[in-house]
């Protein structure tokens, strides 16, 4: 299992980091973001989506009402899935998460863990902490030959 940690020092930095990721990601890829709430994961998904000339980059927030936001005008589209509110169990089982990891876009997952047993087992996972008011640590961890081969290539 392939691990790198990086210090990001402002948001910016960090959605730079992420739009420099979101070249190396293929449909079907699965990133699940842990952390707790603002250190940092839609920042993240913001970086991503402008990364992936998704038009309204900018404006991703966190779903709030829904557990998923699609955002499909791209050549690679992107699904942003939020499960803070999700119950765990069936009402994870209900969302129909199967037709979102079928390869058709990238899957950015927040609070993956709560429906961890429906996801692929190679995913990547990014854990961020808080390290000070506008520094972040962030934590990425391989957990199948795919998601190794996203971080071999990105450093
Ligand atoms: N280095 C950093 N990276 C990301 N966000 C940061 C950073 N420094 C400060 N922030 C702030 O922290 C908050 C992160 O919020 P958000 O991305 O919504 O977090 P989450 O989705 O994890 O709850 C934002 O207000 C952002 O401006
Ligand atoms: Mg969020």
């Amino acid at each position: 299992m392939k691990t790198v940690l990086r210090s990001l020092e402002s948001p910016d930095q960090t959605q730079k980091m992420a739009q420099e990721l979101s070249s190396f990601l293929e449909k079907g890829d699965v990133l699940g973001l842990r952390g707790n709430l603002g250190s940092g994961k839609t920042t993240f998904v913001q970086g991503l989506a402008q990364g992936l000339k998704i038009l309204d980059g900018y404006a991703v927030s966190s779903p709030t009402f829904a557990f998923i936001h699609e955002y499909a005008c791209s050549k690679t589209p992107l699904f942003h899935m939020d499960f803070y509110r999700l119950a765990e169990g069936s009402e994870a089982e209900s969302l129909g998460l199967d037709l979102y990891l079928q390869g058709q876009g990238i899957c950015a997952i927040e609070w993956f863990e709560k429906a961890q047993a429906l996801l692929p087992k190679d995913f990547l996972e990014l854990e961020f902490r808080v390290a000070s008011e506008n520094t972040r640590d962030i934590h990425m961890i391989a957990h199948g030959p795919r998601s190794q081969k996203i971080l071999s290539n990105f450093f």
